[in-house]
């Protein structure tokens, strides 16, 4: 019998793995029906930010001014830190933000490993409107975001520093990609697996307007602790985010690197093309991740997809992952994601 384990149940079952699973709301295993105008967005903080976000759309607004005005909620959030300007910085200390956005027209900007500024969505959006370009990283998304008139702000908050200060003591400071979370702060008890209570990652959001255009938004300080430099998938169109006007729109949370092996957002997008639910089609790109990589089991990825018709998927591989919802019916809805473990 095909269960929600679908294609790794066999496999976990036989490496030990299975655990009981995230069992979500009555329906939630098909997907959750919206009605037009909605807005989705990854984990608890996606309800303040899909609030946010509603006050547009509610009045008939567009989806891309709903998801920058939600993503922009996080991002000053002084007490999310995982996003915006109280992200936890790179092992070096800095502040290092990523972010992407996408419109109706399939238009995308980006911006990778920018500092000092605390919206890097809506300096996303000026790539995208006010350049050739998709993608701007480093000095020169920086750059060009003073000349768009962004304030340059020392974006290391008190908290973020003390949090650091104690990371440095207790971590083994060795340049090996992902050792600054090593265990995910299993031992130290601090920070978690990615994705998991202790450390919520990014922001994804994506919203289907009255006129029925799809846009979404996807914004992070990335993996706290991570190498200089280290960019995830959030500012990787079709990793991290990908809005297709025409069949729906997926974004991703967790451990970018294995999202961005995998092309994520686009594959759960093509796979709705092809006719899947948005529910079928995240878990899929679940269970792609963890064929090719059976050692991602022990990471977080989630999924969450909206489609034309308004329809909602999202799958993790860990239990833990929320989402939040968001129509005329209601604005604070929270989800608990469908998961393999
Ligand atoms: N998903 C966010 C990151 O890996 O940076």
């Amino acid at each position: 019998m095909l269960n929600r384990r679908g294609l790794i149940g066999a496999s976990l079952i036989g490496s030990g793995m299975m655990g009981g699973g995230a069992a979500s709301a009555a329906g939630a295993s098909s997907g959750i029906q919206l009605t037009r105008p909605c807005v989705v967005s990854t984990w608890d903080f996606g309800v303040p930010a899909n609030q946010a976000a509603w006050a547009i759309l509610n009045k008939g607004g567009r989806a891309l001014d709903a998801v920058e005005a939600g993503a922009r909620i996080p991002e000053q959030d002084l007490k999310n830190h995982s996003v915006g300007r109280a992200g936890y910085p790179d092992r070096d200390g800095h502040v290092s933000l990523d972010a992407s956005i996408m419109d109706e027209h399939g238009g995308c900007g980006a911006v990778a490993a920018l500092e000092q500024i605390a919206h890097p969505i809506s300096v996303a959006r000026a790539v995208m409107e006010k350049t050739p370009h998709v993608l701007l990283v480093g000095a020169g998304a920086l750059q060009f975001a003073q000349e768009q008139g962004f304030p340059r702000e020392e974006l290391l908050t008190p908290e973020s520093r003390a949090a650091w200060e104690a990371w440095k003591k207790e971590a083994r400071y060795a340049p090996k990609a992902n050792s600054e979370v090593g265990d995910y702060g299993k031992t130290s008890g601090r920070l978690g697996t990615p994705g998991g209570a202790g450390n919520h990652d990014t922001l994804g959001m994506l919203a289907l307007d009255a006129a029925g255009n799809l846009s979404g938004a996807c914004t992070t300080s990335g993996m706290a602790w991570k190498l200089r430099g280290r960019v995830g998938d959030s500012p990787i169109v079709g990793a991290g985010l990908y809005v297709d006007n025409e069949v729906g729109a997926a974004t991703s949370t967790g451990v970018g690197e294995e999202v961005i092996r995998n092309v994520g957002s686009f594959l759960v997008v093509e796979l709705m093309r092809q006719g899947r639910s948005p529910q079928d089609a995240c878990k899929e790109a679940v269970a792609r991740i963890l064929k090719k990589k059976p050692n991602a089991k022990d990471l977080q990825v989630g999924f969450l997809a909206l489609d034309k018709q308004g329809r909602v998927g999202a799958w993790a591989i860990q239990k833990g992952f929320s989402y939040a919802l968001c129509d005329g019916t209601r604005q604070d809805r929270l989800e608990p994601g469908e998961s393999f473990l």
